[in-house]
C-alpha cells in the first residue's frame, strides 16, 4: 500500500488563510504534519489553524506581509521554537490583478511583483538558511499556468509567475548539493477568492449569473472541461514533499486539466 506519512514533520504555508493555501495547509495536516499558517489576514488564519487542530495536529498562526523580507527570519524562528524544526516551506501567498497593460497603475505592478515574485524569493531565502546546514528540506512555490501560456490580460502577473519558475529551477540547482528539492506548481483555474474578485470586476456588478457565464467561458477551454479544485493543488504539494518525490526537483508542474497541452 502506498503511504504518505508526515508525522513529526513541520510545514510552513504562506497565504494559508484562504483558497489554495488553506487547502494545502489542511492536506499537510491530514498527512500528519504540524503546520504554521502564515498570512497577512490573521483572523482567517486563526480559522484555518482551528481546523488543523481539529485534525489533532499542531497549528500556529503567524501574521506576515510577504513583501517584508525581515519578517521571514522571525517566521522561521517562531516555527522552530514552537514546533521543533522546519521540513517543508510552501510559498503560496499571492495576488491576481488581470488587465491590459495600459490599465495597470504603477502601484498594481509593484504589488504584483513584490508579493508574487519577491515574496517568494524571500521565503525561499529564509527557508534555505535553515534547511541547507541541515541537508534536509523541501520547498514548493506557487506559480501559474499564466507563466506557461499567454492567458488573457495576464502580462504583469505572468511575468511574476515566470520569475517564480526560473527561481525554482535556479535555486533547485543551488540547493541540490544540500539534499533539498525545490519545485513549483502551476495551478490552472480554481475558483478561490482570487477568481471571485476577478469575476466581480469582469461582470462589473457582482451579478452571479453573469459571473457564472464568464467563469464557464474559461473552464470550457480546459481539455478536461472542468475547473480544478483546491484539493487538486494541495495533493500535488503533499506529493512533492513526500518520499514518493525524492528524485523530483527543479520542475514546474501544471495542475490544469490539460490547459497547457
Ligand atoms: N486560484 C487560481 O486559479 C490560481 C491559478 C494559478 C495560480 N494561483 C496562485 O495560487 C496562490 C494562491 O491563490 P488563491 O487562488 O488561493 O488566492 P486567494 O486570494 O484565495 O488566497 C491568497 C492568500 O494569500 C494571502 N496574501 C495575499 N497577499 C499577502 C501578503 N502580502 N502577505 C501574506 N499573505 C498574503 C491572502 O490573505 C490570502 O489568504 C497564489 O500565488 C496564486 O497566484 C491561483
Amino acid at each position: 500500500m502506498i503511504d504518505i506519512n508526515m508525522n513529526g514533520k513541520v510545514a510552513i504555508v504562506t497565504g494559508a488563510a484562504s483558497g489554495l493555501g488553506k487547502a494545502i495547509a489542511l492536506r499537510f495536516a491530514q498527512a500528519g504534519a504540524d503546520v504554521v499558517v502564515a498570512d497577512i489576514n490573521i483572523s482567517s488564519a486563526l480559522e484555518t489553524a482551528e481546523e488543523i487542530k481539529s485534525l489533532c495536529r499542531k497549528a500556529i498562526t503567524f501574521q506576515i506581509d510577504t513583501r517584508d523580507s525581515e519578517s521571514f527570519s522571525k517566521l522561521i524562528d517562531t516555527t522552530t521554537d514552537n514546533l521543533g524544526g522546519l521540513d517543508f516551506m510552501i510559498n503560496n501567498a499571492g495576488i491576481g490583478i488581470m488587465k491590459p497593460i495600459h490599465e495597470y497603475s504603477t502601484d498594481e505592478i509593484d504589488r504584483l511583483i513584490d508579493i508574487n515574485l519577491k515574496g517568494t524569493i524571500y521565503g525561499c531565502k529564509a527557508a534555505l538558511a535553515y534547511m541547507m546546514p541541515r541537508n534536509s528540506g523541501r520547498i514548493v512555490n506557487l506559480s501559474s499556468i499564466a507563466a506557461k501560456m499567454a492567458t488573457p490580460a495576464s502580462s504583469v502577473y505572468a511575468s511574476a509567475k515566470a520569475g517564480v519558475m526560473a527561481l525554482t529551477a535556479a535555486l533547485a540547482r543551488e540547493a541540490a548539493s544540500s539534499n533539498i528539492n525545490i519545485n513549483a506548481i502551476c495551478p490552472g483555474v480554481v475558483r478561490t477568492d482570487m477568481w471571485e474578485k476577478q469575476l466581480n470586476e469582469m461582470a462589473g456588478n457582482g451579478n452571479e449569473e453573469e459571473k457564472a457565464k464568464i467563469f464557464a467561458s474559461f473552464t470550457d477551454m480546459i481539455p478536461l472541461k472542468r475547473p480544478q479544485e483546491p484539493v487538486d493543488i494541495a495533493n500535488m504539494a503533499v506529493f512533492l514533499c513526500s518520499d514518493l518525490a525524492n528524485n523530483i526537483t527543479a520542475q514546474s508542474f501544471a495542475v490544469d486539466g490539460g490547459s497547457t497541452i
